[in-house]
């Protein structure tokens, strides 16, 4: 069992990773400045697995913080969630993307070799497969320059975590690249809580099924696509956390660095997700259908097969699971964290 360090853990994916890592038998230290999340979540994940964690706050821009964490904890591993992901904002403010989530990494490598630890797990995003890509993306395919600052940002972590482990043979670095995660741990008691309007789409769902929202704007619905909405590779954050699990353990055991995507390789349109959650969860939610979003692809999904070989992966809830514990989970707190 190892000690793992996990930057980002209040947040939506780090804290059901946190749930799966204290479950699996690993201790766990968060580090987190809380910009985007509440050690609330923290709390939860304590008592729905009955076991403790350390918390730690504070901002992985800043080396002494960083160093003193690997100097009171001798660190076996780190998973690494904490970033900013909001891609309009992105356009808006991207120093601040390059400073969270590129300056940022920098800072953790650094404090990571200087303690002597190279084992790593790092957030990314099928965005880094770029505009060009057909579906189902494999990990193999030439990247390329994402639409956005913040999926710039996640490729050119990347491309640093690659040189990195090619300059240094110590270095194992696992490449998780996530797909469109949503759903919630099946207690409710954990979830996404994003904070003032939310940018995607499950959790836009969500908030008018609860009436914090009027309705649900569509974002086109002229897609090349069987009904002209937009189709994405939904998967459930307790199966993605999962995959978390796994690649820690298996980079805890080879060198190199290796990318894996984590999603079911089934695309489903935002239509579908709207009569789906509809059917599941029994609530009518208003809808209007509006222009495209800019930027937005019309369809992309995974070839998850590379994390089922190499990893044993295979996602295990359905798209009924999804929008059930999304739900689950806004209803049992309908202002988040603070309800
Ligand atoms: P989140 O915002 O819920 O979690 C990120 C956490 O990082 C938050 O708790 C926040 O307080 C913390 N944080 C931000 N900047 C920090 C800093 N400088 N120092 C310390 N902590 C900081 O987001 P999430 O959805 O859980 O995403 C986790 C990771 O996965 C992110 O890197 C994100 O880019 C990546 N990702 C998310 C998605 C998605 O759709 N949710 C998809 C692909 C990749
Ligand atoms: C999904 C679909 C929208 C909101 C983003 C990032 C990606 C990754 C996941 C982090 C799209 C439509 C949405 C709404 C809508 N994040 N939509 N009405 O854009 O696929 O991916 O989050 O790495 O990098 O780009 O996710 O949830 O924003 O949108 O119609 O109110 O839902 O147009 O087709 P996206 P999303």
């Amino acid at each position: 069992m190892a000690k793992i360090l996990v930057t980002g853990g209040a947040g939506y994916i780090g804290s059901h990773t946190c749930v799966e890592l204290l479950n699996a038998g690993h201790e766990v230290i968060v580090f987190d400045n809380l910009s985007n999340s509440s050690e609330e979540s923290l709390n939860r994940v304590q008592q729905l697995t009955n076991k403790t964690l350390v918390f730690v706050q504070g901002d992985i821009r800043f080396e002494k913080e960083l160093d003193q964490v690997f100097q009171e904890h001798k660190i076996d591993a780190v998973i690494h969630f904490a970033g900013l992901k909001a891609v309009g904002e992105s356009q808006k403010i991207p120093l601040t993307y390059f400073d969270h989530n590129i300056a940022g990494s920098i800072q953790l490598m650094k404090s990571m070799e200087k303690a002597g630890v190279f084992t790593l797990v790092f957030s990314s995003s099928a965005t880094v497969y770029g505009e060009l890509n057909p579906s189902p993306y494999q990990e193999d395919m030439p990247l390329s320059l994402p639409n956005n600052n913040y999926g710039y940002t996640k490729l050119m972590i990347e491309q640093m975590l690659q040189k990195i482990a090619l300059a240094e043979m110590r270095w194992s670095i696992a490449l998780l690249r996530y797909f469109n995660p949503v759903g919630a741990h099946q207690s409710g008691q954990i979830g996404e809580d994003p904070q003032g309007t939310p940018n995607n789409l499950m959790p836009y769902v969500t908030q008018v099924a609860i009436g914090r929202r009027e309705k649900l704007s569509i974002f086109g619905s002229d897609y090349p696509t069987a009904d002209g909405t937009c189709e994405r590779d939904f998967i459930h954050v307790v199966d993605l956390a999962k995959a978390h699990v796994l690649a820690v353990t298996n980079r805890l055991d080879q060198q190199g660095c290796r990318a894996w995507n984590i999603g079911t390789g089934i695309p489903i349109s935002v239509l579908q997700i709207k009569e789906t959650f509809e059917k599941v969860n029994r609530i009518v939610i208003p809808t209007e259908f509006v222009h495209r979003r800019v930027g937005d692809l019309a369809a992309f999904y995974a070839d998850a097969s590379r994390a089922k070989n190499e990893l044993g992966w295979r996602p295990q809830y359905t798209l009924e699971d999804m929008l059930a514990d999304s739900w689950n989970w806004q209803k049992q707190n309908p202002n988040g964290y603070k309800s």
